[in-house]
């Protein structure tokens, strides 16, 4: 069978994390978020961790080669043999191309790319109402509170907020995705593999109309 890769478009907060986990479970896939990869550097103080920081913290983008070099590294470990969900990678022209560069290689291509609709004042208000556990579970203080506030359903750690999910920072992240991201969904429409998800039904909803789009890819 030929390996499956789903790429996750949407502006920050549209729900590209929460839906990428559940996914990826579904199909038994591996889960790759490029945020995560660097927030997990940052937390080890690595070097990438370090490089990454200044830019995550101001809402900017990590550059394209740096990213690219350490997603190839990714792609190279047996976990992806069957493909992957990417959530937040690519996100600009050159990681796109990148991106299909490196999947041909294992004569492999963006399958399907399901872009998750949702307007920019509820982007606001999901991400700052976010709560995360270390281990990446994202929940949300009125959408999708855990049992115990402040607590992960699932392993019992302290939930936090991240360091980017301020108002202003929240508004340039936004800025930025306009600039360098949404360009890709044409991109990805003129190949044919774009789906438009409306991303402000319920979670569950949102899951169910995803799988559907693989489904029929
Ligand atoms: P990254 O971690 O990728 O952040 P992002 O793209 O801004 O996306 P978010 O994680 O903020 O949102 P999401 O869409 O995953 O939403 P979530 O599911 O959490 O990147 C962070 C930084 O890292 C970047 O700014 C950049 O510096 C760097 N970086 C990362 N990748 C890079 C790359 N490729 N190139 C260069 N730099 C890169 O949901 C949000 C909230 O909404 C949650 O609270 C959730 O519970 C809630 N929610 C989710 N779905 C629903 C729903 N249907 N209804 C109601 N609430 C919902």
């Amino acid at each position: 069978m030929s390996p499956l890769f789903i790429v996750m478009l949407g502006p920050p907060g549209a729900g590209k994390g929460t839906q990428a986990k559940i996914v990826a479970q579904n199909l038994d896939l591996v889960h790759i978020s490029t945020g995560d990869l660097f927030r997990e550097n940052l937390k080890n103080e690595t070097e990438l961790g370090q490089l990454a920081q200044q830019y995550m913290d101001e809402g900017e983008l990590v550059p394209d080669d740096v990213t690219i070099r350490m997603v190839e590294e990714r792609l190279s470990r047996p976990d992806c043999e069957d493909g992957a969900v990417m959530d937040g990678f690519p996100r600009t022209a050159a990681q796109a191309k990148a991106f299909d560069d490196l999947l041909s290689k294992f004569d492999a291509q963006v399958d399907v790319v399901p872009y998750i609709k949702v307007p920019d004042d509820e982007l606001v208000e999901r991400l700052s109402g976010r709560w995360m556990s270390p281990s990446g579970r994202v929940y949300h203080e009125k959408n999708n509170p855990p049992v115990v506030k402040w607590i992960d359903d699932i392993d019992g750690s302290q939930l936090y907020q991240r360091d980017d999910d301020k108002p202003e920072t929240i508004r340039h992240r936004i800025e930025v995705y306009n600039q360098e991201t949404a360009p890709l969904i044409e991109y990805y429409r003129d190949k044919g593999v774009l789906v438009e998800i409306d991303g402000t039904q319920p979670i569950e909803a949102v899951t169910e109309d995803i799988m559907q789009a693989i489904k029929e890819a």
